[in-house]
């Protein structure tokens, strides 16, 4: 490459026209997938402090949630159900008259072509907050495996889409396709949240689902803050066990390992945008210190630029209204 003066990268920065024409990576409504809380209840529209703008809606107020969000272009919606009553086995996670069974026929009814993906995992139904079924105050990872098994084949008879585990236990994706496939499932992709690190930015997400654990942390079964290496391996054995998407979460301060990943695996990338990132930028938009927009938008676009293919971000909605008057 020649060097200044002969050659001056200004000249592409000219006008907006040539710098739409360069522009290496592009942001649309078909790349999010927007998170929502069920809770039980009627004509529950129920705030999360934390989260400004999002709600947990009961299975009455959900479906025209997810309609609304379906009119904008959203094309997929990422489940978390909050039951009634939590026990030590999460039971109400496997039930087929549950929180989230209920909910998926619920929405499927009134917007029939969305894409709904479910989370499955034990924390929001265990009263003790862990991701798995414990035993003298561990998480026993092969226990855990028999019940997403179960928990995803009820997701999916109830009419889930693709089920996403996020319990980080070892083994889950295999234990997954293979609960599938014995019950002819044979078609429904698993998204794995493959690298999900111990991470400080869940905190909002525990408020609203009511799932921070209530002995130790989660630091025995997700990834180091600290570690790459460590997160390549736990999506290498993730694609070896058939999972069809992977995962990173969260997003912004690990987009190292979603480049990282990016170039090592062929597989979609999904990225978690998590709590703790949408609360950040609401606490100080609404602080009017920065632009919320702008600010959304740079930050939904560096995702992609790491190398996700698609986000599951708490503000698909908005970011979906904004690029419809952006461009
Ligand atoms: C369940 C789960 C969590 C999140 C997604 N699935 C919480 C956790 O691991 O504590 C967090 C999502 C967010 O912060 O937006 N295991």
């Amino acid at each position: 490459m020649a060097t200044y003066p002969e050659h001056r990268l200004r000249r592409l920065r000219k006008n907006t026209a040539i710098r739409k024409l360069v522009r290496e990576t592009s942001l649309s409504v078909n790349d999010f997938i927007y998170p929502i809380f069920v809770t039980h209840g009627k004509n529950v529209r129920d705030s999360i402090e934390s989260m400004p703008g999002i709600n947990r809606l009961s299975i009455d107020t959900v479906s025209a949630e997810v309609q609304e969000a379906h009119s904008l272009g959203i094309q997929a919606v990422l489940l978390f159900g909050i039951p009634e009553k939590k026990d030590a086995l999460g039971s109400d996670s496997f039930n087929s008259k549950g929180i989230i069974q209920s909910a998926i026929k619920a929405i499927r009814q009134h917007t029939p072509d969305i894409l709904i993906i479910t989370d499955v995992c034990m924390c929001e139904y265990t009263d003790h907050g862990h991701c798995g079924i414990t035993e003298n105050g561990l998480v026993n990872n092969d226990k855990t495996l028999e019940t997403l098994g179960e928990i995803s084949i009820s997701h999916v008879k109830a009419g889930a889409d693709i089920v996403a585990p996020s319990a980080m236990m070892d083994g889950q994706v295999g234990a997954i396709r293979s609960s599938l496939d014995k019950n002819g499932f044979v078609g429904t992709p698993i998204m794995a949240y493959s690298a999900k690190y111990a991470s400080g930015f869940y905190g909002p997400f525990r408020d609203a689902a009511m799932s921070a654990p209530s002995f130790g942390d989660r630091e025995t079964y997700q990834l180091d803050t600290a570690n790459i290496r460590q997160a390549l391996d736990e999506i290498r054995l993730d694609v070896a066990e058939s999972a069809d998407i992977i995962m990173i979460k969260p997003a912004l301060a690990y987009l190292d390992v979603i480049s990282a990943a990016r170039d090592e695996f062929r597989l979609p990338i999904a990225s978690y945008n998590v709590s703790g990132e949408y609360s950040m930028i609401k606490a100080a938009s609404q602080n009017g210190w920065i632009d919320e927009k702008r600010i959304t938008l740079e930050i939904l676009t560096s995702i992609k630029r790491a190398g996700a293919d698609m986000i599951i971000t708490y503000y698909a909605k908005e970011a979906a209204t904004w690029l419809k008057t952006n461009n």
